[in-house]
C-alpha cells in the first residue's frame, strides 16, 4: 500500500484520507509535520450516563470510542500512535493533543515516555457544560490539551505576539474559557464530538507559521483542516469513518484559504 492508493476527501493543501491513523503515518516520510493536533478517543462510551436537552441519556460516541479491552491496551495503543506521531514530526514541530481524565494521564505518561517535552497543560473551561446526570460528583467542565515539543533541545514555534495583546499585563493564559461548538459550525452534518474552531484555531495561530503543514490523526468533523486553511496552512487528516470524511470534506471545501489572517485580532485572548 502507498499513499497514492488510500482513498482522499477534501481538495488540494487540504487532503483526508480514509485510513487508520497509524497506517497512514507509517506511509508517511519522517520529519516531514509541523504541527499534529490530536482529538482521540477518549474511550467514553463504557455504558454511562450524561445529560442531553434536559434528558439523561447514555454516552455512546461510537464504537471507535469504545476502551480496547483494559487500561494496559488503551495505554498501549496511545504509545502506538504518539511514537509514530513523532517520527514524521519535524524537529522542531510541536504536538497538541486534548483529552478528560479517562485518557489525560495516560497521554501525558506516554509523551514522556516516549521524549517529548510538555511545554503546556491547557485547561479548556467549558462555560456551558451539561450537569453531572447522576449528581454523584462536580460538573465535568473542562478538557485539557497538552502541548508537547520533540524534546532534547528542540526550538519550538511560538508566536507570542499573534495570540497575546501588546499590554505585557494581558498574557493568555493556560486557561482557555471558550464556549461549546456553535451551531454555526454544524451546518454541514453532525459529528458527536466536534471541536469548537476557535479552540484549534488558537492552539494552531499559536504554533504554527503560514505555510506550514499539519496532521490531525482523528480527523472526525475537519475541524483542524478548517481552522488550518482558515490560516493559510496546509493540512492532511486519517479518518475511519467514510462518513466523517465526507463531512470533513464539506467543511474544508467551504473555508476560505487564509480567510481568518486579515481578522488575526478575531482569534487573540477574548476573541
Ligand atoms: C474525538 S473524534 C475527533 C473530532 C474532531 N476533532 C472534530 O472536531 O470533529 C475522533 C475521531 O477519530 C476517528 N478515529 C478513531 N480511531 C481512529 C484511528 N485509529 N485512525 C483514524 N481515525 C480514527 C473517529 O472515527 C472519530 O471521528
Amino acid at each position: 500500500m502507498n499513499l497514492g492508493e488510500i482513498e482522499t476527501y477534501g481538495e488540494p493543501g487540504a487532503v483526508v484520507y480514509l485510513s487508520d491513523c497509524v497506517d497512514l503515518m507509517r506511509l508517511m516520510p519522517p520529519e516531514s509535520i509541523d504541527a499534529v493536533f490530536a482529538d482521540p478517543p477518549y474511550r467514553l462510551s463504557t455504558g454511562g450516563v450524561t445529560v442531553k436537552s434536559g434528558e439523561v441519556a447514555s454516552v455512546h460516541k461510537g464504537d471507535w470510542d469504545r476502551s480496547l479491552g483494559s487500561f494496559e491496551k488503551d495505554h498501549e495503543w496511545n504509545l502506538r500512535w504518539l511514537r509514530e506521531a513523532r517520527r514524521v514530526l519535524k524537529p522542531s514541530g510541536t504536538l497538541w493533543v486534548s483529552g478528560t481524565h479517562h485518557i489525560i494521564f495516560s497521554l501525558g505518561f506516554a509523551l514522556q515516555s516516549l521524549g517529548f517535552k510538555i511545554i503546556n497543560s491547557i485547561v479548556w473551561e467549558k462555560p456551558d457544560p451539561p450537569p453531572n446526570a447522576l449528581r454523584t460528583a462536580f460538573t465535568h467542565a473542562h478538557e485539557t490539551l497538552l502541548w508537547a515539543s520533540k524534546g532534547k533541545g528542540a526550538r519550538h514555534t511560538f508566536n507570542y505576539d499573534l495570540v497575546n495583546s501588546p499590554n505585557p499585563g494581558g498574557q493568555v493564559s493556560s486557561v482557555w474559557r471558550i464556549r461549546s461548538v456553535p451551531r454555526k459550525e454544524k451546518l454541514h452534518g453532525y459529528h458527536p464530538t466536534q471541536k469548537p474552531l476557535r479552540l484549534v484555531r488558537r492552539a494552531l495561530l499559536a504554533s504554527t507559521r503560514e505555510g506550514d503543514l499539519v496532521f490531525d490523526p482523528f480527523c472526525g468533523s475537519g475541524t483542524t483542516g478548517v481552522a488550518a486553511k482558515e490560516l493559510g496552512r496546509f493540512f492532511v487528516g486519517a479518518e475511519l469513518e467514510k462518513e466523517f470524511c465526507e463531512l470533513a470534506a464539506r467543511r474544508v471545501r467551504a473555508a476560505s484559504r487564509g480567510g481568518m489572517l486579515k481578522n488575526i485580532p478575531g482569534v487573540r485572548a477574548g476573541g
